[in-house]
């Protein structure tokens, strides 16, 4: 089937070219001609494992092509997914969706065939509903329908989450077309057994926002779990396998540490609370808000557990393994690791960071931190090593040779992902 995909980010490009790999015709569309420039010649603008050999592939073999023109996207197909970013507001909880607005102002004018348009952003409840209001005020003689698909992808597993999803979620209008067009977008998934839940459009979009904020709850969780072990001397390590084993808990989601980051989870829980509030819902909500809390508290928590073992923070030389939000992505967007960084130095001690992938989005972020080629490179003459990202090279780090480099011997563990007994065996003191 021919499409448009609109937005060339994280997930547009990711959708475009999934959707290629799938059989289908597709034209990406942004504004930025620089992210496309990238794109045409196969390069993916951000780190995402398999992502560049499915790029690269579809333009070879011609199903995949990109454009920075919305009349050439208007005349190319009859089915356009919308894959643009809603950002958190500046000042405010509520979701930016001007970048959606913007598409559907500028595309629906062009449109000269009855189309399908498929929202897969993250959006506040209501928000499709207010489109097809909007849509049906800018079409010119032609039925444009409104639906919502929306998208569970993580980064660094992209292109199988886009490929063997656990299930597809379609938020439809009654007696509309969306959804045999969906069934036959997906239908290769769909035989391959993933289930195709259709609802309206409103429970679509709070499938996604709900599923994030459920997910951004089991984390706060366990991290105010990790608070009382703390305090009570337990390890919330073993707690977590442990309550894990449970079918009902499940063990994923239940790692402690520094928290969440990212560009989703913490936008989409204050997006949640601000439309509830809206709605005059906020009551069931409040609930997020120590969500929210419980995370944030991690990281001047781990500010605290470094100023500790290292008697003061002023003049202490800190290594910081790990800036990226989580391993297998160079995603530094509301990273945990460095908003540590940047208060540890802004507290007096010399940082030097290292990640295997996030360096230049690091460096444009934080242009005030240190940063180094190598993970031994960073530990050179510091008093405390951080692991911030459990990235597997700094798991597997060989605490001898840091011993060789390093000053002082604190080991501070942020992710609850080193070998404790390794580490201590080899002379370090490990706080997590
Ligand atoms: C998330 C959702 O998982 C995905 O379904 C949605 O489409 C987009 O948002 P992503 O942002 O890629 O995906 O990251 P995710 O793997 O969910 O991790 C989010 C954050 O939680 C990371 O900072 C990670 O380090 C942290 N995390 C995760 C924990 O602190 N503990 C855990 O047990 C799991």
């Amino acid at each position: 089937m021919k499409m448009t995909v609109f937005g060339a980010g994280y997930l547009g490009a990711t959708h475009a070219a999934c959707m290629a790999e799938l059989g289908h015709e597709v034209l990406g569309v942004d504004t930025n001609r620089g992210k496309l420039a990238k794109l045409e010649a196969g390069d993916v603008p951000f780190y995402e494992p398999g992502l560049p050999e499915v790029l690269r592939r579809n333009i070879d073999q011609g199903r995949l092509n990109f454009t920075d023109s919305y009349a050439e996207a208007a005349a190319w197909a009859k089915t356009h997914f919308i894959a643009v970013g809603t950002p958190q507001k500046k000042g405010e909880f509520g979701a930016d969706l001007s970048y959606i607005d913007a598409v559907i102002d500028e595309l629906v004018p062009l449109l000269t065939d009855d189309a399908v348009l498929f929202g897969k952003s993250t959006v506040p409840v209501g928000t499709a509903a207010r489109l097809t209001t909007r849509v049906s005020q800018l079409a010119r003689d032609v039925d444009v329908e409104v639906s919502w698909n929306p998208e569970f992808l993580r980064e660094g597993y992209a292109v199988a989450d886009t490929l063997h999803p656990d299930r597809l979620v379609l938020g439809t209008r009654p007696g509309g077309r969306a959804e045999q067009v969906a069934r036959e977008i997906y239908a290769s998934l769909i035989v391959d057994g993933v289930p195709l839940l259709v609802t309206d459009l409103a429970t679509a979009e709070l499938v996604k926002v709900s599923a994030n904020a459920f997910l951004a709850t089991k984390i706060s969780f366990i991290n105010a779990v990790a608070e009382v072990c703390e305090a009570a001397g337990a390890d919330i390590a073993a707690l977590s396998d442990a309550i894990g084993r449970d079918p009902r808990i499940g063990r994923q989601f239940l790692n402690a540490g520094i928290g969440f980051g990212g560009g989703c989870l913490p936008k989409d829980i204050r997006a949640f609370m601000a439309r509830a509030g809206e709605l005059g819902a906020d009551q069931a909500l409040t609930l997020l808000r120590e969500v929210d809390g419980i995370n944030m508290r991690r990281r001047t928590r781990m500010v605290e557990i470094v100023r500790a073992a290292s008697g003061t923070l002023i003049g202490s030389r800190i290594a910081v393994l790990g800036a990226a939000f989580k391993p297998g992505s160079d995603d530094v967007r509301d990273s945990p690791a460095l908003n540590v960084a940047g208060q540890l130095q802004l507290n007096g001690a010399a940082v030097t960071v290292y990640d295997p992938h996030a360096m230049d989005n690091s460096r444009r972020l934080f242009p005030t931190l240190d940063y180094s080629t190598s993970a031994m490179e960073a530990c050179e003459g510091a008093d405390s090593v951080l692991v911030l990202t459990e990235w597997p090279e700094f798991v597997s780090l060989d605490p001898t040779s840091v011993s060789d480099v390093a000053r002082g011997r604190n080991i501070i563990d942020g992710r609850y992902c080193l070998n404790r007994q390794d580490w201590e065996s080899a002379g370090w003191t490990y706080h997590a």
